[in-house]
Parts: C-alpha cells; sequence; structure tokens
C-alpha cells in the first residue's frame, strides 16, 4: 500500500516523529524510512525512556534532521528546542505513544521535550499508541483518549495480538502502512471529503471449465494507487476488486468479484449512490460459453479446441447511460496502437468525462509496472500527454483534473 503514496504530493512536506520508551521503538526507524521514501523530510524527538530502546544515532544517520532528545543541554544552545517542530513541521506523528506520555498530552503538561513540542504544535497530532493491554485498557487511559479525541487528535489505534511481556490483548502497535497512510492523509488536502468513488480495478476471470480461466495481466497497481490516492485525499471509496489485486485501505468498503457480470451486479447495485465512478478494470470484454463444472477432458483425436465467446456487459458504458449529470466518470483505454485517436473514439463512445490511456506494448506503461505513460482527454476538449511517471502520481494527476471537470 505504502507505494502507492503520491510521491510529487508529499515530496519536501516535513513531519515531525516523536519516539517513546517502548520495545516497539525500534519500529519507528522503519517508519520514518517508509516517511523519507515518500518524499517526506522528517526530524525526530526522543523521550528519555526511548533513548534506552533505541539510539538517537540510529535516526540520525539514517537522515532525521534533527534528532532532539533534552529540554536544555549543558551548553545553553538552542533553548527553541520545544518550539521549532511548531514552527517548520506540518503534521505531528508520535509513534510509539507511551501511556505517560498520552497523560501528559492529554492534561497540557511540559515537562519533558516531546510533550512541550507536542503543546507548541498547532498542525495536525497523530498517535500511534503501544503498551500493555492492561495499560491500555485502564481507566486512566481511556480517559485520556477521550479527550485527545474530542480535541480532535487523530489515533492510529492499536491492534490485539500477543505484546511483548507475553500478555494477550490490545495494545500492539498498529501495522506500519497503516501509521505511515494515516500521517501522509494529515498532510494531504482533504478536497474530496465528503465524495463517495465507486471503482472498478484489476482483472476479471471468467470461467470456461470447472477449472480454467480467461484472463489478463492486469495487477490493479493503478487501481490501487487511485483508491490509496483518493482515501488520502478524504473520499470514501467502494472498490470492486477483481482477482489478485493487492492490499488497500482498510477504510475504504471492498468487494472482492471474479467475472465480469459479477463486477457488473456489484458496480450497478452501487452506481445509484456514488458521486464519482473511477473504471480502472481490465474487464474481459468476453467470456467463454462454459463447457460445465468440471474439468474439460482433452480426447486423444483432437487437433482443435473451439471455444464459443459471448460479450459480456460493458459495466462504464452502462453505468454512464444511467448517471445523473452530477456523477463525473473517469474511464482507462489500454491500447496497443492508434492511442490518441482510440482515447478520444472511446471518451465519446462510451459517456465519460474523463479518459486516460496508455499503450500496452511499451515500457514504462501498462499491466503490472511501476509506472505509466498516459494520454489524457476529458469531454470539454482538453488534452494532455504525460511523461511516464508513478502510477501513484498519475492518479494524483487524474483526481485533480477530475475534481475541475
Ligand atoms: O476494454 P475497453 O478498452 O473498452 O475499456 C475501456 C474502459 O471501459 C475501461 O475504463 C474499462 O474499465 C471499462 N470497461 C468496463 N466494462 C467492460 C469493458 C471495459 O467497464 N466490459
Amino acid at each position: 500500500m505504502i507505494r502507492h503514496l503520491p510521491h510529487n504530493a508529499l515530496a519536501r512536506k516535513r513531519l515531525h516523529l516523536g519516539v517513546c520508551g517502548s520495545v516497539a521503538a525500534y519500529k519507528a526507524v522503519e517508519i520514518m524510512r517508509l516517511l523519507q521514501k515518500a518524499g517526506l523530510d522528517i526530524s525526530v524527538c526522543l523521550t528519555q525512556a526511548a533513548t534506552r530502546f533505541i539510539s538517537p544515532l540510529t535516526f540520525s544517520s539514517l537522515g532525521a534532521n534533527p534528532v532532539y532528545t533534552r529540554m536544555f543541554n549543558d551548553n545553553g544552545e538552542n533553548t527553541f528546542a520545544h518550539l521549532e517542530p511548531g514552527r517548520q513541521a506540518e503534521a505531528l506523528l508520535i509513534a510509539p505513544a507511551s501511556a505517560t506520555t498520552l497523560a501528559r498530552l492529554a492534561h497540557g503538561l511540559a515537562d519533558d521535550l516531546l510533550a512541550a513540542q507536542a503543546l507548541a504544535f498547532n498542525g495536525p497530532l497523530l498517535l500511534a499508541p503501544a503498551m500493555n493491554p492492561n495499560m491500555w485498557s485502564h481507566p486512566a487511559t481511556r480517559h485520556n483518549v477521550k479527550i485527545l479525541r474530542k480535541r480532535g487528535v487523530i489515533f492510529v489505534a492499536p491492534e490485539s495480538g500477543r505484546v511483548a511481556c507475553g500478555d494477550e490483548g490490545e495494545g500492539k502497535l498498529a501495522s506500519l502502512p497503516e501509521i505511515v497512510l494515516a500521517a501522509a492523509k494529515a498532510l494531504l488536502p482533504q478536497d474530496m471529503a465528503g465524495i463517495k468513488i465507486l471503482l472498478t480495478l484489476g482483472p476479471t476471470w471468467e470461467r470456461w471449465d470447472g477449472v480454467r480461466i480467461w484472463t489478463n495481466p492486469s495487477s490493479g497497481r493503478m487501481g490501487a494507487a487511485l483508491a490509496v490516492c483518493a482515501h488520502l485525499r478524504g473520499a470514501e471509496v467502494f472498490a470492486l476488486a477483481g482477482p489478485g489485486v493487492p492490499d488497500l485501505p482498510h477504510q475504504a468498503h471492498r468487494i472482492d468479484v471474479a467475472s465480469a457480470r459479477q463486477m457488473f451486479d456489484a458496480a450497478s447495485d452501487l452506481w445509484p449512490q456514488m458521486d464519482t465512478g473511477l473504471f480502472c478494470a481490465a474487464v474481459a470484454d468476453f467470456s467463454p460459453s462454459p463447457f460445465g463444472p468440471t474439468k474439460y477432458k482433452k480426447n486423444g483425436n483432437d487437433t482443435e479446441l473451439n471455444i464459443r465467446f459471448l460479450p459480456n456487459p460493458d459495466i462504464l458504458a452502462t453505468l454512464a447511460r444511467h448517471s445523473r449529470p452530477d456523477q463525473k466518470i473517469l474511464g482507462f483505454a489500454a491500447e496497443t496502437d492508434n492511442l490518441e485517436n482510440n482515447a478520444r473514439a472511446k471518451l465519446k463512445s462510451k459517456g465519460m468525462g474523463l479518459m486516460a490511456a496508455n499503450l500496452l506494448n511499451v515500457t514504462d506503461s501498462g499491466f503490472a509496472c511501476a509506472n505509466n505513460t498516459l494520454f489524457v482527454c476529458d469531454c470539454r476538449g482538453r488534452e494532455e500527454k504525460w511523461p511516464p511517471m508513478l502510477k501513484s502520481d498519475a492518479a494524483w494527476r487524474l483526481l485533480d483534473w477530475l475534481l475541475t471537470l
């Protein structure tokens, strides 16, 4: 999921990472690396307890700048260490956040550097707690969490499981992709808040006997990038995922389907409640008329196998015909030749607002690769040829364009 973060939209944004004393403190290093990989600049503050678990040098060696550990130092330098993150960073993430730090933040204490930095921070504050399940469920902690939530603090809730001391229960640090995604969301504009999006993605599987299928090599990667970007911008995503589609944000409503017919039925049910449709799936245009529920057996004398194909419903074209004027549609075209003319023709014939077309038979484009090279055109006659770029950056730009339709 992390590979679908929109690098261009996040590049050069600054996040301050607070690390508390917890066995999970080592995971903060990986969180920092993932955020840096997405293009963020990171500063770090370790509480005194955190420095017992992990060295500040680990963070500075990996590019955190600056790395804070104490409020006062002997030579009196940097008297404003408690104010700097508030002036420079756009979000403050504390991961792992200990019970003590939650208590300090809930009650406005500033008796250690991280708590003072948090008190002087006006931007979004995210907390990913990690602690023993008894500490997490204690009424004092519950009360502190309630106070903080009420104040608008974003929690990435801990998971249930076996914690370091061997106890079982809720208190394990949330998964790193979930923490990183929440941090990215806090840094990005929420310009799709309240928008309901129907997304189709991945391939479809059309059965032709009890065990064999007719399909294509779509990986769902472009669609997953759209799901992540739309979620990061605040949209509510309803994803109809063909087989093999990777993880999507868990806040997305994911419905797994196999055949074009199943995808069509699910899409038709959802469409009236949606504001926008992103039709990214590589839907099989035809389905083999099945031989039956068992495995087709070859006959020793066969010289050929004839399979009859019947057309599948065109999901996009059908829903576009039944759409309201306020519903926006982005469609895709994967072509092997005559890219621009085919794209313009499909834009019109299928009735979409925005069309993104790519060639399949070139590098940096098409099925299963990290990049895409798109020709984009819309119903108002605007056209652009984009250079090769990460699918996540292309997804972000397509959503930008969609918002202007
Ligand atoms: O396959 P074709 O090039 O016509 O696909 C163009 C667009 O139509 C894509 O956005 C694809 O997801 C959508 N489509 C569909 N249902 C089909 C075939 C294509 O929604 N049966």
